[in-house]
């Protein structure tokens, strides 16, 4: 790994700032590069997403586990250090149910270039309805939507509402033009427009990238991993690939 990837991936795990951000089709000004423009997402859209007290997001895989980034927590055991809260858009809202966590997995064998995966043991369950997860490649393509509570520019700060925008899938051939060999292709799955202004940004990681099923439901496609900054031209934010890591998931929560 680079040393830009890397301070990008250090910048990433002390993130205290966290957002999608999209910028408005047919908005005024395409501001250049970092400024990605989003729209709130409504309560109740997103039942399934979490916010992490570190600075991340995530989705709840049962209503006791949340899927999130591996960057985002430290390693794996018992941890009754992080507060998940869930259940509404505004985290100051009365009604937010917060929850800290038990136990903490982080993906087997991460070191920083993929695997960008972990699993977190809530005390108990968040009652919202989970986020079923890829486990066929059959969903990476189309457009995607993203979500979180991350900063809505580069730079930006943390936002109380939870911010959603949609991103087209890009090929690991065009992403691997951005990034070389930082891409782990197998491992990460990318996606923004070629012009930049929509994407993820820090404190988004560890949330979930998600579009829906043939039956109309929402799957689960991508975790929020890294980037070049956020919405940049011809830099697409790059995901864990779910389908990749969908049978370690399952077998890592059903040892939880
Ligand atoms: N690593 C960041 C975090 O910890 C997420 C960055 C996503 N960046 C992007 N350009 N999509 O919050």
């Amino acid at each position: 790994m680079n040393t830009s990837r890397l301070i990008r991936r250090s910048l990433a795990a002390a993130a205290v700032t966290l957002a999608a951000v999209s910028l408005q089709p047919g908005s005024a000004s395409a501001s250049p590069s970092p400024v990605v423009g989003g729209t709130r997402a409504t309560q109740g859209e997103f039942p399934f997403m979490v916010r992490l007290s570190m600075g991340c997001g995530g989705a709840l895989y049962t209503q006791q586990i949340v899927l999130t980034a591996a960057h985002c927590v430290d390693g794996s055991g018992n941890n009754t250090s992080i507060t998940a809260t869930g259940g509404v858009v505004d985290l100051n809202s009365a009604s937010a149910v917060k929850v800290k966590s038990t136990k903490v997995l982080q993906a087997p064998g991460y070191n920083g270039k993929g695997k960008d995966w972990a699993l977190i043991k809530l005390a108990k369950p968040i009652n919202q309805p989970t986020l079923k997860i890829a486990d066929t490649t059959q969903f990476n393509n189309g457009t995607f939507t993203v979500a979180g509570w991350g900063a809505t520019r580069e730079g930006g700060g943390q936002q109380r509402y939870l911010m959603k925008a949609t991103v087209p899938f890009v090929s690991d051939a065009a992403c691997q033009t951005a990034y070389g060999s930082d891409l782990t292709p197998g491992d990460e799955i990318c996606a923004g427009f070629d012009q930049g202004g929509v994407d993820t940004c820090q404190g988004d990681s560890g949330g979930p990238m998600f579009r829906r099923d043939d039956a109309g439901a929402w799957i689960q496609v991508g975790i929020v991993s890294w980037g070049q900054g956020c919405a940049e031209p011809g830099y697409p934010g790059v995901y864990s690939e779910v389908s990749t890591f969908a049978n370690a998931i399952r077998t890592a929560a059903a040892g939880l």
